[in-house]
């Protein structure tokens, strides 16, 4: 089966958060089972495209309303990544350096998309399935049914997949004619209240969309920023897929990113050198507990609520317990979080910006993940955690309360809780506190924990189920 999966980000060319990480293990692992997945991106401007070789492979023009755009398509040499990669670039609109945040990032993906296309209509390719994954690549599925462009492939398979459903990529009907000879009379196909919604497009128009937990997909018709009614018509044809960690580059028997490999056996001791060097870099003792947060500074992540939280936790607890953020986002939590620093130099501190090494350090040398989300479609952070024998500490919605079982709860390991506010995430805190003087059941729970398999085994073996259940209209 040849599958052609698209998308803003994939790991490790280009990453801003957990779909990266996804699109850049769920191929590898599709591959492994004798499928035939590559994946398919803008073209960056970064370290990864500076350092490797490419191949062009196609080049064209096309039109984008009435702005023509010169496009190439370049393929990684070396299959590096475990699955064939292709960048599409159009100077001036997919060669930057950021993933996102332009101000034109409507037609940036929209341009990439339409590149799409006519890449594999004019090299009469026929992909088994087209594998779409956020509103950034949304439209695609309306396009190869309703474009006259693309009709030799308006029979071949759609699936989409929702990371996030809060995002959607909105844009006005005035930008309608950045479509290429679409069909008019569908056009409510596209509109979601008086816009262009590409997410809304997407669930309309794929053969079956996924979410990246079950928990998730049920979440979607009560929260989904304004889609709640389409996700209810729309619930028989979606499924919820758990996402899996790539247990290559996330390993800590091997991870050269930490300064101390240990596994299950010796966890032990690995963890409290990782700890000890991460303690020493952030001028907090080794001897307390360490309760970490990574993530983007955003509402979703509750990341506002964590300020609140350490110092009341700080007061309760002189002396007695330590934390530490790495994260970017939010100008103003950035600098809330910056401000606690000087409040208590002693026992906290905090990493402003995005360092993919940190986070691997972080997750092997605390005790403890605290991660009191709002809305978590799946979240990778915990899987990580319980991989590197880190206690997770959850607000039990989305894919954490699909992954993470209380201590309290027969065969549990993690800590969860229910509301996002300082009266819940200090309990758990304390709870976690209360654990870490109980060093049996603490080594317990982090053999439990390291033994569970989070793999993409399991995961990409499901979605290729569902793309066998795929059968295209003759
Ligand atoms: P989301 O995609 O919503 O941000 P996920 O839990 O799925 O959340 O994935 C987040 C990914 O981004 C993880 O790989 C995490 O380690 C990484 N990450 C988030 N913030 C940072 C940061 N500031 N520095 C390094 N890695 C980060
Ligand atoms: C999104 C979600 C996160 C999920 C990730 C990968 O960014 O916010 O929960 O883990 O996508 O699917």
């Amino acid at each position: 089966m040849r599958i052609y999966h698209l998308a803003a980000e994939c790991y490790p060319v280009a990453k801003v958060g957990g779909l990266a990480d996804v699109v850049g293990a769920l191929p590898k692992y599709q591959n492994k089972l004798g499928m035939d997945a590559a994946v398919v991106l803008p073209f960056y401007d970064r370290k990864f495209t500076r350092e490797h070789t490419f191949d062009t492979v196609f080049q064209a023009s096309t039109l984008m309303g009435t702005r023509r755009l010169y496009f190439e398509v370049l393929k990684e040499r070396d299959n590096i990544l475990g699955f064939e990669l292709y960048l599409i670039k159009i100077p001036g609109l997919l060669d930057r350096e950021e993933v996102y945040m332009y101000p034109d990032e409507r037609e940036q993906f929209i341009a990439f998309q339409i590149a799409f296309l006519d890449w594999i209509s004019y090299s009469q390719q026929s992909p088994d399935v087209i594998h779409c994954h956020d509103h950034h690549v949304g439209l695609v599925p309306f396009l190869l049914n309703y474009s006259k462009l693309y009709t030799r492939l308006a029979n071949t398979p759609t699936v989409f997949t929702i990371h996030n459903g809060q995002y959607h990529g909105v844009l006005g009907w005035d930008k309608v004619s950045y479509l290429p000879e679409i069909d008019m009379s569908k056009s409510g196909l596209l509109d979601w209240a008086g816009m262009i919604n590409p997410l809304a497009a997407a669930v309309k128009c794929c053969w079956k969309y996924t979410t990246v937990s079950p928990s998730y997909l049920e979440e979607l018709t009560i929260n989904s920023n304004g889609l709640e009614y389409l996700f209810y018509l729309e619930k028989e044809k979606g499924s919820g897929i758990i996402n899996g960690i790539d247990t290559e580059v996330w390993n800590p028997k091997t991870d050269p990113m930490i300064p101390a490999k240990f596994t299950p056996a010796k966890q032990e001791e690995g963890k409290q050198k990782n700890k000890q060097e991460l303690c020493e870099r952030f001028n907090l003792s080794p001897d307390k507990p360490l309760i970490a947060f990574i993530g983007r500074l955003v509402l979703e992540k509750g990341a506002d609520m964590l300020p609140a939280a350490f110092m009341r936790s700080i007061s309760e607890h002189k002396d007695k317990v330590n934390f530490l953020v790495l994260g970017a986002g939010d100008v103003n939590m950035e600098l809330q979080l910056t401000l606690l620093k000087e409040a208590d130099p002693e026992q906290y501190n905090v990493f402003i910006g995005y360092d993919e090494a940190l986070a691997h350090i972080v997750y092997a040398g605390a005790d403890f993940l605290l991660m009191p989300s709002r809305v978590e479609p799946c979240g990778l952070n915990q899987l990580y955690a319980l991989r590197y024998g880190t206690v997770p500490v959850v607000r039990s919605t989305g894919g954490l309360k699909d992954t993470v079982i209380d201590f309290g709860d027969e065969g549990g390991y993690g800590i969860r809780f229910n509301n996002v506010n300082v009266d819940d995430i200090c309990h758990s805190i304390n709870r976690a506190i209360a654990l870490y003087d109980n060093i049996p059941h603490l080594q317990l729970l982090r053999k439990r924990m390291m033994a569970l398999d989070f793999s993409w085994d399991r995961s990409a073996k499901e979605y290729i189920h569902l793309y066998e259940s795929l059968t295209p209209i003759i």
